[in-house]
């Protein structure tokens, strides 16, 4: 597996991240056993960044990553945390906490459920429109100073947050979604990163399954049902356009998740995708992505199957979309 350094501040790590999130049940049921032997393979085949939010399901992800990375040694993993989503029973975290207090209080909580001493990249999911977000990373900097963080990591913010941030401290990282048909990023937010000497961690590469070619709708509890991309017209038209990222894969004898995690890889060395399997199956058919190399000519093809803007509707419920620091 080849490596990346997460901008000039951060640590190296894997080429491609595994995000636990789907492994506590977001897109539908998982099955324990397989999230952990998935984990499992992933970091036998040289994944190193393992990316997980204290509010996956209320502390089940991480208690299930205690779980699988029980017996690794410590310095084979860099584990990436979110926190600040704010829930209840049933209820998905639609608020955010990230009040110096909050930040030390989540994070005492994530490392005995992680059952570390400390984590890699600490980050706020979400802006708090109540505090600043120099207080939050203040309060990440507390925590570095007392050996309990390594990294500050940012999650969905825009550029402006980006520099307010990295002021207070170097930040590793900004975790945002970015693929083929999230490309809102492209306009402020990655040239600030550049600027910054700061690394981009890309979610939903595969745009949640949707641009994945494998996407199966239906499957009970799963939260996708609420995203405007993948409702009604929407959806139908945004999978149709699959289909000529499929003709081009083939042709390359890849699969359309090799594709287009390659595309996002392929966007700068100082980007990192992070892929949301949480089966040894799926894990198995993203790995080689990592060492899939585009040629301009197919990154324009690909382009032209998926231009900007192609796809409709937004990337979140609208309940969450101000939330965002971007756009789709
Ligand atoms: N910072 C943030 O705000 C934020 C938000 C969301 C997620 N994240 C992080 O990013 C990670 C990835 O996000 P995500 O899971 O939403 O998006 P993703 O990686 O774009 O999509 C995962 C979906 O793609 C499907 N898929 C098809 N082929 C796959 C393959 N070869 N490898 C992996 N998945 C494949 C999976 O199928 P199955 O359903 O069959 O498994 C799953 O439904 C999360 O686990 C989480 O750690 C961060």
């Amino acid at each position: 597996m080849q490596t990346r350094t997460l901008g000039l501040h951060g640590p190296t790590v894997s080429a491609l991240g595994l995000g636990a999130m789907s492994m506590s049940g977001a897109y539908g049921p998982a099955d324990r056993g397989e999230s952990i032997a998935t984990v499992h393979a992933a970091l036998d085949a040289g994944i190193t960044l393992i990316d997980t939010g204290d509010f996956y399901a209320m502390g089940h992800n991480e208690l299930l990553l205690a779980e699988a990375l029980r017996g690794r040694p410590r310095d084979s993993y860099v584990l990436s945390v979110k926190f600040g989503g704010m829930g209840g029973p049933g209820l998905p975290p639609l608020t955010q906490d990230c009040r110096p207090a909050a930040v030390k209080n989540f994070l005492a909580y994530s490392l005995t459920r992680l059952g570390v001493d400390h984590v890699d990249v600490y980050r706020p999911a979400r802006l708090d429109p109540a505090v600043p977000i120099e207080d939050t990373v203040g309060a990440i900097k507390d925590m570095i100073d007392a050996g309990y963080v390594r990294y500050v990591g940012l999650s969905e913010v825009d550029a402006a947050t980006v520099r307010r941030a990295h002021a207070v401290h170097p930040v590793a990282d900004l975790q945002i979604e970015y693929s083929l048909i999230s490309r809102a990023v492209e306009a402020e937010v990655l040239p600030a990163l550049r600027e910054l000497g700061i690394g981009l961690t890309a979610y939903g590469v595969l745009a949640r399954g949707l641009i994945s070619g494998t996407f199966v709708p239906g499957r009970a509890g799963d939260a996708r049902a609420r995203s405007p991309r993948f409702s009604g017209d929407n959806l139908e038209h945004n999978l149709a356009l699959v289909e000529g990222l499929r003709r081009i894969a083939e042709a390359k004898g890849r699969t359309v998740a090799q594709l287009v995690i390659a595309w996002v890889a392929a966007q700068g060395a100082d980007i990192v995708p992070l892929v949301g399997a949480r089966t040894r199956e799926r894990l198995a058919e993203a790995l080689p992505a990592a060492d899939l190399e585009l040629t301009a000519a197919d990154l324009a093809a690909i382009e032209e199957a998926l231009p900007p803007g192609s796809a409709r509707g937004d990337r979140y419920p609208s309940a969450f979309m101000g939330a965002l620091g971007v756009g789709n």
